[in-house]
């Protein structure tokens, strides 16, 4: 059985405006979901992968913990962007715990080691122990060690497509705030359209429409975001953007579901 990894996006899990808030609501309607979908389909092996939203990004980019290590003050910064996101990880695995469900927090600094901003290694022997066991991995995206320059951010995307690769992993859903890639910006544009699907052939001529947007966060993201994926698409890995603020998502996609959002893959 191979496994799907399902990243929940920070702004999903944690409220953006207010520093270090958890949504607490969403947090317990999407482990619900979680628990459905794994009590319908118990074979499933699922990596679960969170953002930082309003707990790692903030002290992050006050301590320039992503620029590499300058200054002595930055290496408080460096531990506390750590335990914030540990924080935060602790929020979410309780509550996948309180349902039953042996959710096993694997802190990606203790187990990855970055070169100037780059993945040079994750233990993934630890993640694939957990999944045989028949625990659900849950990794983040945190503050890590960087053999360049001291310390640098391993985003949640990034360890996706690390895991990914070495996992026998067929699907990877994101879970995010939008319901998948639009054709332009959906919160400036009326008319913007829901791209249903993206193949590796077409992925480049979506990528030229989608750049016409200046906005940042939901097509610039998710233009990051397309770039990041394609080499796990070109490889035969099924990716699925999905919109996890919706009721039921999370629970339909984990069960198979594939037109929730927009769908990235190999059309050879
Ligand atoms: C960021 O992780 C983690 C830190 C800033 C420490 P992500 O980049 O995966 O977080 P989101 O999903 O964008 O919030």
């Amino acid at each position: 059985m191979s496994s799907v990894i399902l990243k929940l996006g920070g702004s999903v899990i944690t409220k953006k405006d207010r520093e270090m808030q958890a949504d607490f609501k969403t947090i317990k309607r999407i482990s619900r979901e979680i628990e459905s979908a794994l009590k319908q389909s118990p074979d499933l092996k699922l990596v679960l992968v969170h953002g930082g939203g309003s707990f790692g990004h903030r002290i992050a980019n006050k301590y320039n913990i992503h620029l590499g290590l300058k200054s002595r003050n930055q290496i408080f910064g460096f531990t506390k962007t750590i335990q914030v996101m540990r924080k935060l990880n602790f929020i979410l695995v309780e509550e996948l715990q309180s349902l039953g469900l042996p959710a096993i927090p694997l802190q990606p600094s203790a187990i990855s080691i970055q070169s100037g901003g780059k993945i040079s290694e994750i233990y993934t022997k630890t993640v694939k122990f957990a999944l045989d066991m028949g625990c659900i991995p849950v990794l983040w995206g945190d503050a890590v060690f960087d053999e360049k320059q001291g310390h640098s951010i391993l985003s949640g995307d990034h360890i996706v497509a690390f895991l990914a690769q070495n996992l026998n992993v067929k699907r990877v859903v994101f879970g995010t705030d939008v319901d998948g890639v639009f054709d332009s910006d959906p919160n400036t544009n009326r008319s913007a359209v829901l791209i249903r699907s993206i193949t590796t052939d077409n992925i480049e001529k979506t990528l030229q429409n989608i750049s016409g947007s200046k906005t940042t966060d939901v097509t610039g993201g998710m233009h990051r975001k397309i770039l990041e994926v394609l080499p796990l698409a070109q490889k035969g890995i099924q990716i699925e953007i999905i919109n996890a603020k919706r009721d039921g998502y999370i629970l339909q996609s984990l069960l198979g579901k594939q037109d929730l959002g927009t769908l990235i893959f190999n059309q050879r």
